[in-house]
């Protein structure tokens, strides 16, 4: 009570203070104010630019990049000057709250503050000026995820003493040519991903690089590896061309370790354009191999290693990390040496064993050992007995049958991520009693984390987590049981060529799947007899040229077939006969040349059909026929430039549709009075719960589009951007002064993660913050508006 009174005399005292000390108190009083909400302004807009170059900071440093150090000053400064802001107007605050208290600063000091005021925010202004324009980072070597913390290298005796000779052969000048050799499975790649890590952190070399070369031996794609780690961008086309580059970029290093992982045959350095020897004694090369012979030539400055079986204490170590330790416990230790004994000290079936029996009860340990102790069934090339019977006992081990299936799929089909698997499964009906694709996609992610966690898949090396692969001797393995167990076939060129059971066709006739890698010859039958065939894959191969052609009847004895994959082909003309395949659930045509795609208007039941980076120009009308699609996906169709009207719409079972990201973005577009079609037919599609496309004019989007019921959305009007993949509710909008934002846009996005907004008028501002709180935007994990005010040019906040 007492200080209301107070205040009220205090407020009594001023009126009735003389006029002119009035007058001016308040001028001074309304200066002040409105230099410190100058300052409070411009301070909002430091931080959010603050915020905004954070992010960019923070992107740069994910992606690899090194921060440009104008940049880091300015944040700084930055920090500096809002922090001293932030003090002012904190002071100034307590001060206001004592003044209500009725200890109102002394009003003579208040020209001070105004003036104090008037500095800082000048001292903002300049610092918002000064801000980063230009690129804020740049890019250096992105750093190895192989040469991160290996967690597959268990310091062993047997591989430490190894590495340590492998090391100081490095160090030794007259070496250039390192070869660690030994079978499938013993350890190799952890070995030499453990050579990586140590040559570099050890500083032996300035520069590692690291690229799995394999059994396709694909000379573009291991130089396109070995430049990427070096930051190179090729201009040329030609291998050979490639190959200088790369030969004069490595020159360019002084000490560097280029390390080749599994070579099948004598590689010629200089075709891929990596010196050695007297060329550039400064770089050396590690291979690993399955065996000595591969690498010919003069011996002087090669060393080879050898690299054996684990020792028993090191398997039987190796074994109890991977089994769990009650494995050491009286009831089972017994059986459980006997096991790992069988293992025969080969790491990858310790692995895979171990982990097929964790947990198990003793009654299954003894069944796995009599298991492993009837002879092989299979004497199947390049894998050991031992690593065979473990890899098999650890797929019988995975019990379910949909587990086994989709193992073996990824063996024989060689697929690689989670989209291809699930188109796959999916026209194979491997997901029992599963409809919908988006429930199918969760099953996939389900079954490759319990692979992973079996150790019968591994991490993929670039770490995403829509991407895996398999160990080369498990899918040998994988490829052995499918052939045996399911009637499959695959093989690559040379293995089909002058193979009798293909030209006669007498085995062929009961497979049930057949894969062909990298053909480059005409060896195509005219008629393709395979009356139980359910899968066919048929991939070119990219680096050769060649112009295998698929004859008109190919297809035309394959009526079971559900699942038809051909990649990177020339299918000028697509064979008619595929128009017959009435059971085909599942169609992939990516990297395909197709000029003319009408014969698909006849797989009534086709469910998925992949046109991914081929050069289609035109959705045949055809497609629109295809009413049980389920999936249509366009992505990185570049060339598409029409989509008529009315086949979208027609496709009203449509779950997943994608047209991006560098794809047809032409909706509505009118040339001679023909028009594109519209986004308003996807108004048609009820259970559509995928989408992805581009506009170019937010315009044609259409009012109340469905957003609401959509899963996973990736929606970007007016930009090339590329989206980073791993979109769930993303929306940027380029608006252009052209649209009034007042028409309900934003309230369609209710569950949005990601809202990107360029070309913001500064009224909108506000609209658009009072829009999302009205509806709710409790999903809003990112918000970055760029208006057309420079002053609003960039806020970006996380929320
Ligand atoms: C193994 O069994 C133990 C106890 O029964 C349990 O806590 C653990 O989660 C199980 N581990 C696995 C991988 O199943
Ligand atoms: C099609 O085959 C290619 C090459 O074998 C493979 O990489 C891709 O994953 C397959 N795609 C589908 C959808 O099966
Ligand atoms: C949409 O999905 C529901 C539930 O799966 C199904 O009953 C319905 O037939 C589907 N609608 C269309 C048009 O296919
Ligand atoms: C669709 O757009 C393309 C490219 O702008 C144009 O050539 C074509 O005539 C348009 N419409 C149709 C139905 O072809
Ligand atoms: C993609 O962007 C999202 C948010 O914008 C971010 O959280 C995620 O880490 C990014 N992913 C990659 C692979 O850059």
């Amino acid at each position: 009570m007492a200080e209301i009174i107070l205040t009220i005399a205090l407020e009594v005292a001023k009126c009735l203070a003389p006029p002119a000390y009035r007058q001016i108190s308040y001028l001074r009083e309304s200066k002040y104010t409105s230099n410190l909400q100058n300052l409070n302004t411009e301070v909002v807009k430091l931080k959010s630019e603050r915020v905004n170059t954070e992010h960019q900071v923070d992107e740069a440093k994910r992606k690899g990049e090194e921060i440009e150090e104008n940049v880091e000053n300015w944040l700084a400064t930055a920090n500096s000057v809002i922090k001293e802001a932030d003090k002012f107007t904190e002071d100034e605050a307590t001060a206001n709250k004592r003044c209500f208290k009725g200890l109102c600063p002394n009003l003579k000091t208040r020209p001070r503050l105004s003036k104090e005021a008037e500095r800082q925010k000048e001292a903002v202004v300049k610092v918002l000026d000064a801000r980063p324009v230009n690129s804020i980072s740049y890019s250096i070597i992105p750093e190895d995820t192989l040469l991160m913390p290996n967690k597959d290298f268990e310091a062993f005796e047997s591989r430490t003493s190894i590495l340590n000779e492998i090391i100081d052969a490095l160090k030794n000048p007259n070496v250039n040519m390192l070869l660690i050799y030994g079978m499938g499975g013993i350890g190799k790649t952890t070995l030499a991903k453990e050579v990586a890590r140590k040559a570099e952190s050890d500083k032996l070399f300035d520069q590692v690089v690291f690229s799995e070369v394999s059994e396709s031996r694909d000379v573009r794609k291991l130089q396109g590896e070995i430049a990427d780690k070096l930051g190179l961008k090729f201009d040329e086309e030609s291998e050979s061309g490639r190959a200088r580059r790369l030969y004069d970029r490595l020159k360019k290093e002084k000490r560097i370790l280029v390390i080749l992982d599994n070579i099948w045959e004598n590689l010629d350095l200089l075709d891929v354009g990596i010196p050695h020897g007297d060329d550039h004694m400064g770089c050396k090369v590690l291979f690993t191999a399955r065996s000595e012979e591969v690498l010919s030539g003069e011996m002087e400055s090669r060393k080879n290693f050898p690299v054996g079986f684990l020792k028993e204490d090191e398997a039987w170590s190796l074994f109890t990390k991977m089994a769990g330790d009650y494995v050491e416990g009286n009831e089972l230790k017994e059986v459980a040496r006997d096991v790992a004994k069988e293992c025969a000290g080969l790491p990858v079936s310790i692995v895979t064993v171990a982990r097929a029996l964790r947990n198990k009860s003793i009654r299954e340990w003894k069944d796995a050992l009599e298991q492993l102790r009837r002879p092989s069934s299979s004497n199947f090339k390049d894998v050991q007995p031992a690593a065979f019977k473990a890899i098999e006992l650890s797929y019988n081990k995975l019990g379910r049958d949909d587990l086994k299936n989709i193992f073996l799929l990824i063996g024989y089909t060689a697929i690689a991520s989670i989209e291809d698997l699930l188109m796959c499964g999916m026209g194979l009906g491997l997901f029992q009693g599963v409809n919908k694709i988006e429930v199918a996609r969760n099953r996939v992610h389900t079954l490759v984390r319990t692979l992973k966690a079996s150790c019968m898949l591994l991490d993929h090396i670039s770490q995403k987590k829509e991407l895996f692969s398999m160990h080369d001797v498990v899918r040998d393995v994988a490829i052995s049981i499918a052939s045996t167990e399911r009637n499959v076939f695959t093989a690559t060129n040379e293995q089909v060529d002058g193979c009798r059971e293909w030209s006669d066709g007498s085995a062929i006739k009961h497979c049930t799947s057949i894969v062909l890698h990298d053909i480059n010859t005409n060896l195509l039958p005219k008629v393709l007899e395979c009356p139980q065939l359910e899968l066919l894959f048929i991939s070119d191969d990219p680096w050769e040229y060649s112009r295998v052609t698929i004859p008109d009847n190919f297809f035309k004895s394959m009526i079971q077939v559900r699942v038809v994959n051909l990649t990177d082909m020339d299918l000028r003309s697509l064979p008619s006969s595929l128009g017959l395949l009435s059971n085909l659930r599942t169609l992939s045509l990516c990297w395909c040349y197709l000029p003319d795609l009408s014969v698909v208007g006849g797989l009534k039941k086709l469910e998925i059909l992949c046109l991914r980076d081929s050069d289609i120009k035109k959705l045949p009308v055809e497609v629109g026929e295809l009413t049980w699609l389920k999936l249509l996906d366009l992505r990185d169709c570049e060339d598409l430039e029409v989509i008529p009207p009315n086949i979208l719409s027609k496709l009203s079972r449509l779950e997943e549709l994608y047209i991006g990201p560098k794809s047809f973005d032409k909706w509505e577009v009118e040339v001679e009075g023909v028009k594109n079609a519209s986004l308003e037919e996807l108004k048609h599609l009820p259970n559509l719960t995928s989408l992805e496309l581009r506009a170019r004019d937010v315009s044609t989007l259409p009012r109340g589009l469905l957003l609401e019921k959509l899963e996973r959305y990736s929606i970007r009007i007016g930009d090339d951007e590329e989206s980073n993949g791993s979109w769930c509710r993303e929306f940027s909008l380029d608006l252009n002064d052209k649209i009034c934002l007042k028409d309900s846009l934003i309230v369609q996005l209710q569950r949005i993660e990601d809202l990107e907004l360029r070309g913001l008028q500064e009224q909108d501002v506000d609209y658009i913050r009072n829009e999302l709180v009205k509806v709710g935007s409790s999903h809003l994990k990112r918000l970055r508006m760029r208006g057309l005010d420079p002053a609003l040019s960039s806020a970006e906040s996380e929320v």
